[in-house]
């Protein structure tokens, strides 16, 4: 995407904190994320395992499993000049606002269609729910168009069950219902994951070409850095609940600034280069229901001062929209 000048933000996320209540105690999956998405860009969302993308991406479209809550923190859209307060919306008008102005395609979403409704009643279903009076036929026609421009046959996809698909076939279906009713913002968590690496590729392809027509917003989530590398406008970094840095696909490839960020760069085979380059995340993941004091990052951190096991670090703005949490930053 090119930037203008002046960047409108279509969401921002502010002082998100989301909790579960687990057995041994509670678990901060999110802490106090800040985050502003800007129209029409690729945001990636990436980091380990267990960092607290998906708590994330469901949290901006109120959704919590039933051991969890968000303990602070709002969400705010902008459509057309006005702000909604997403997390204060009444049960009836968020079930409308998702799908029409956001939309989320969820984990392993291969496997959400329903197994005993055709593909073309998904379609209908998800239309009539938001739009009644809408006739099949005009759902039918926007169902081929979509499909079509994920390369799949409508004739043929529309009447199947999701059995007889293939992952990556199903993977498309989804993209192109999660477009039914046009939203301003897609929300893809790991979209290629599962599926292989050719798929992958193809996926990713498609994304691109349709952000490249449309110009949707996106979030594209995955634990998978060099998919990023393809499609992503800018990258923001994920470490226990905390987003540690957040810059344009170059900055955070050729100058990552965090030491985290740095060190899962180092992790990666395609991104290194000789296979001798590679160094594994150095010790393991601390448990998120006791994480380390201050900056959480700090006992598997070869930079660690005194202050960074003590004070947690801000996320501040070190230049050019390069945002880090690191006390050798600050
Ligand atoms: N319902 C739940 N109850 C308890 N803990 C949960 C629940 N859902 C998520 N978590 C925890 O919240 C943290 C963040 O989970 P999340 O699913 O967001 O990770 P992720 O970054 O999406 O990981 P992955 O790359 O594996 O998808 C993890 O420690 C996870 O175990
Ligand atoms: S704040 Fe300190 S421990 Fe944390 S990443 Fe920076 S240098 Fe390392
Ligand atoms: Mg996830």
């Amino acid at each position: 995407m090119k930037y203008s000048s002046k960047r409108e933000i279509l969401l921002s996320v502010k002082g998100l904190t989301v909790e579960f209540r687990i057995p041994r105690g509670i678990l901060r999956a999110v802490d106090n994320v800040y985050l502003d998405v800007y129209k029409g860009e690729v945001l990636g969302l990436a980091g380990e395992s267990g960092c607290g993308k998906s708590v994330l991406a469901h949290a901006i479209l109120n959704i919590v499993d039933p051991n969890g809550y968000i303990k602070d923190g709002k969400i705010i859209f902008r459509d057309n000049g006005k702000e909604i307060d997403i997390l204060s919306l009444p049960k009836g008008r968020l079930r409308r606002f998702r799908w029409e102005k956001i939309s989320i395609v969820f984990q392993g979403a291969q496997n959400s269609f329903n197994p005993v409704i055709k593909i073309k009643d998904h379609f209908i279903d998800t239309v009539v729910d938001h739009r009644r009076r809408i006739p099949t036929e005009k759902v039918f026609e926007e169902a081929e168009k979509l499909l079509k421009q994920v390369r799949l046959d409508a004739n043929q996809v529309l009447g199947m069950y999701q059995h007889e698909m293939s992952g990556g076939m199903k993977q498309r279906a989804l993209m192109a219902l999660s477009f039914i009713l046009k939203p301003k913002l897609i929300i893809l968590d790991e979209p290629t994951s599962a599926l292989d690496v050719l798929t992958q590729k193809y996926i990713v392809s498609l994304l691109k070409e349709i952000h490249e027509k449309t110009g949707v917003t996106m979030i594209f989530i995955t634990h998978d850095l060099p998919v990023l590398a393809e499609i992503a406008d800018r990258i923001a970094i994920m470490y226990l609940g905390n987003i540690v840095e957040i810059a344009n696909v170059r900055k955070i490839f050729y100058e990552p600034k965090h030491p985290y960020t740095q060190a899962l760069l180092k992790s990666i085979p395609s991104i290194v280069g000789p296979i001798e380059d590679l160094q594994p995340l150095p010790g393991p993941r601390p448990d998120p229901v006791h994480p380390p004091p201050g900056c959480k990052f700090h006992p598997r951190c070869p930079h660690r001062m005194e202050i960074c096991t003590r004070e947690a670090p801000k996320l501040v703005n070190i230049g050019d929209e390069h945002y880090v949490a690191c006390h050798l930053y600050q």
